[in-house]
């Protein structure tokens, strides 16, 4: 057995001790249904936390049914019933499986309803497509919108798969399943988007609806459209009778619908990869996805399992592949983005320009939060300003950065121009564990058939696995 990876090095540690101790761990799944759990009886235990959660998919499957379906399920279900309110108001647990069911079927609608968008040409799904893992399908760095769809965005797109787990944001995190000992702090954690800005999915899906360079609409334009779409009538029928006259409880009813559909077990966190079955007893992996697994863990080599999580936590819920800690990582600078013809313009991260709440704390600047790897493979952009379109670059960059930095950074009068993306004051901020630890001259962390192997490893990650694939 491979022992607990620790997740941030002594250094890091130590830099973002004296905080305040972490906030409650607030999880995002929950956020859409605390409201409801607040008029629900609350009553404990995981199987309940789990009928919760499958209350939340909407699919055929009973709740009953979806509770047995695996301990994963059950184990976030607990994590989902900590926070859980006792009774408040009147509504039943029927009740409230059935309201989280009606906002779940009208947040997929909207979801994929172009009509929303300000140029009625753009769904959340043109970026977010559902056969790449909710990112999109087109290979480009950044994604085109705005009210004309010329407008280029400046960051690539996340996937939408496994946010279920991102905690709220906080700048100094303890996490209880540290190997015991929550004194630790693993330092800026959380938080939706690269830079960790929002922590409920309705705030976030508020970003596109009204950002000018993606969906550009507006809170009037977004309720007209909920007027004159097909699930209008479902839309009163979960909001009530009134909601559609008034703008703004209409467009927070939007807001709150598809934060509910992020939220659907069996679309967004399925754990059905061959890496869970493997986890489960029920896959072997090749020689070379376990050779790739190995040099992914070990702490010498990739220790990439040091941010992207690989074991179960104590609770025996599946791996993330991320801490979901925020890292600078010092990814190169992506020339090709408008926004970077600007030499002056630095997209620093949490601390800025995006996120405005760090704006003055240096130590915030160049990190952006460590993405999952599950189902990394069907993405086709990588890293916060997509820079990179295949997983064998990411891997030759951690791999090489640092040995043979003049391959990935621009070379000027024979000097490499290191983390050009990053002013030099903020270079403290990048971390500097293994694999970022070497110096030119020193072997790169992996040689072209080790980055085989782990890109082996990765490919076990897609959900949708079963017996008899490869
Ligand atoms: C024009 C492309 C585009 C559209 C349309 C779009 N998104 Fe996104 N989405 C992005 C980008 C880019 C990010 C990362 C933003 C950032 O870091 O500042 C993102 C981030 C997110 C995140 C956070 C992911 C994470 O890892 O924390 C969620 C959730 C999300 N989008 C949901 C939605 C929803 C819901 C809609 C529709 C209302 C939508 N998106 C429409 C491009 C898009
Ligand atoms: C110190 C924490 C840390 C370690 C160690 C680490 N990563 Fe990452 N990883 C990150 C962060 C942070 C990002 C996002 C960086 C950015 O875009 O600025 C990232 C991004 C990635 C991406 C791109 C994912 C996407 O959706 O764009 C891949 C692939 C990846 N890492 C694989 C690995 C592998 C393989 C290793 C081991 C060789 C590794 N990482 C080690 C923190 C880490």
């Amino acid at each position: 057995m491979l022992r607990r990876l620790t997740r941030r090095s002594a250094r890091t540690q130590a830099r973002w001790q004296g905080g305040a101790r972490r906030p409650g761990r607030l999880f995002v799944v929950a956020a859409a249904l605390s409201s409801l759990l607040m008029a629900c009886d609350g009553g404990a235990g995981s199987a309940a936390g789990a009928d919760v959660a499958a209350g939340a998919s909407g699919s055929a499957a009973s709740a009953r049914d979806a509770s047995v379906q695996s301990n994963s399920r059950a184990a976030q279900g607990v994590k989902l019933m900590k926070i859980a309110a006792p009774a408040q108001g009147g509504q039943t647990r029927a009740e409230v499986y059935a309201q989280v069911r009606r906002m779940t079927v009208l947040g997929k609608q909207m979801f994929f309803d172009p009509s929303l968008s300000g140029s009625g040409k753009m769904s959340c799904a043109s970026c977010h497509s559902p056969d790449h893992a909710f990112t999109p399908a087109n290979a480009l760095d950044v994604q085109l919108g705005g009210a004309d769809m010329h407008r280029q965005g400046m960051r690539a797109v996340p996937t939408l798969k496994y946010l279920q787990a991102v905690p709220a944001f906080a700048e100094h995190y303890h996490d209880s399943d540290d190997e015991g000992d929550e004194s630790v702090d693993a330092g800026p954690t959380g938080g939706l988007t690269w830079d960790g800005r929002v922590d409920r999915g309705s705030d976030q899906a508020r970003i596109p609806l009204l950002s000018n360079f993606e969906m550009a609409s507006s809170p009037k334009k977004v309720a007209a459209a909920v007027r004159a779409a097909p699930y209008a009538g479902a839309f009163r029928e979960a909001f009530g009778a009134d909601v559609l006259n008034d703008d703004d409880a209409t467009f927070k009813a939007v807001l709150k619908s598809l934060e509910t559909f992020e939220q659907s077990p069996e679309v967004f966190y399925p754990y059905t990869s061959k890496y869970d079955a493997y986890l489960s007893g029920k896959a072997t992996l090749a020689a070379a996805e376990l050779r790739g697994l190995q040099l992914f863990n070990d702490e010498k080599k990739g220790n990439c399992a040091s941010c992207h999580i690989s074991q179960r936590a104590k609770d025996g819920s599946p791996p993330q592949f991320s801490d979901f800690g925020l890292i600078a990582v010092g990814v190169p600078r992506n020339r090709a983005l408008a926004v970077n013809r600007d030499p002056r313009f630095y997209d620093l991260g949490a601390c800025g320009p995006e996120r405005t709440d760090l704006g003055h704390r240096a130590e915030f600047c160049g990190l952006f939060r460590t993405p999952t790897l599950r189902n990394v493979v069907l993405k086709k952009t990588f890293f916060h300003n997509g820079v990179y379109h295949s997983l064998e670059d990411v891997l030759r960059f951690y791999a090489r950065r640092d040995t043979n930095p003049e391959e990935f950074y621009p070379v000027v009068k024979g000097k490499v121009q290191k983390f050009d993306d990053l002013p030099r004051r903020y270079w403290v901020n990048l971390n500097t564990d293994p694999p970022f630890d070497r110096k030119p001259g020193d072997e790169p962390v992996f040689n072209d058939a080790e980055i085989k192997d782990v890109m082996a490893f990765l490919d076990t990650l897609t959900d949708g696995w079963h017996p008899g694939a490869h």
